[in-house]
């Protein structure tokens, strides 16, 4: 029997790239749909007549796709996430976020063949909170990138109540691994020691974080979407451990066999930064048979590791 076919937007970009390789080892019949903005083409193994180059916000041409594609699942991952760019740009950040998310649903709602809606949220959802974070903690963001993914949640709501079409809401926790897109901790000491050898500037290294490999997300993600087959809900997407900036910086010197060296620099403090951001990955492990298998160390070391540029 042939694989379902599926569409990912923002299938380009860092945890895109993860998905797709999972899903091509599954024989799925892949699309995806992007603006190339922050994800590359080169990332991407597909035919050319899989690939659609577009912005989700343009209506017209997110309905052409999807009626062409007519697809069985979409996974919609296609936004702007890194939270600083976001915090400079506001509008185009929560244009792209709210309504191409919009867009997306739009379109998605005259798909005949279609099972399931994937959303890609985030842990920035959540409020400032010392402990472990389960999807039944009130939501409160803190900044307009979470409160543009809420806002997204409650259209995918939304969209399930009118469409009665499977929907399902990942909170996405810290996604690292080859090939990131975006300037964030691991990439950031990544890229200055292959420029500028063991002696790296940091910002903030007390702040603790739920990193967690593509590679296990990826898996996650195809093995929710595999067994998720009526209602709307929401999972989080996390390896269920914290480690400090400090800890990465040891990751990467057990991985590297060789001392770091790091400089404060206030420059790349975060103002506003939260100590913990933790995910309660229970409810995930109790749906799917899941559980991470690449630890910090050995996902650093993935890194260094057939990059594609
Ligand atoms: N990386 C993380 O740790 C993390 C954490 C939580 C949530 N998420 C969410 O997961 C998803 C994927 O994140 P990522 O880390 O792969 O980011 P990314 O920036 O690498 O990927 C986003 C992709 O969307 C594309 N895109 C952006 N704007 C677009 C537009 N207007 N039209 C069409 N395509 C557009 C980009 O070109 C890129 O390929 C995002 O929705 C993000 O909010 C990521």
């Amino acid at each position: 029997m042939s694989k379902a076919r599926i569409l990912v937007t923002g299938g380009a970009g860092f945890i895109g790239t993860a998905i797709l390789s999972e899903l091509t080892r599954y024989g799925y019949d892949l699309y995806v749909l992007d603006n190339f903005s922050f994800g590359k083409r080169s990332y991407l193994t597909l035919p050319e007549d899989h690939i659609i180059e577009a912005d989700i916000r343009d209506r017209e041409a997110v309905a052409e796709a999807v009626a062409s594609v007519s697809p069985h699942h979409i996974i919609h991952l296609a936004a702007i996430h890194f939270i600083p760019y976001c915090n400079e740009h506001p509008f185009e950040s929560s244009d792209i976020n709210i309504s191409g998310t919009m867009a997306v649903l739009d379109a998605a709602k005259l798909a005949p063949e279609l099972r399931s809606v994937f959303f890609a949220s985030t842990a920035a959802v959540y409020p400032i909170f010392d402990g472990p974070l389960a999807e039944t903690h009130t939501p409160h963001p803190l900044d307009i990138y979470g409160l543009s993914k809420l806002a997204g949640e409650r259209l995918c709501h939304a969209f399930y109540l009118e469409t009665g079409i499977p929907t399902i809401v990942c909170r996405f926790f810290n996604a690292f691994g080859p090939m990131e897109t975006n300037p964030h901790l691991i990439p950031v000491i990544h890229q200055q020691l292959l420029e500028k050898g063991p002696q790296i500037q940091l910002g903030n290294l007390d702040t603790l974080r739920d990193f967690i490999h593509v590679s296990d997300m990826g898996r996650a993600v195809r093995m929710l979407l595999e067994k998720f087959s009526s209602g709307y809900d929401t999972f989080n997407l996390g390896s269920g451990v914290e480690y400090s900036g400090r800890e990465i910086v040891a990751a990467f010197e057990k991985s590297l066999g060789q001392k770091i060296e790091v400089e404060q620099d206030p420059k790349r403090m975060r103002p506003s930064d939260r100590k913990h951001l933790l995910a309660d990955v229970s409810k995930l492990r109790a749906y799917i048979d899941w559980k991470p298998e690449v630890g910090i160390t050995e996902g650093i070391a993935t890194l260094y590791q057939g990059e594609k540029v």
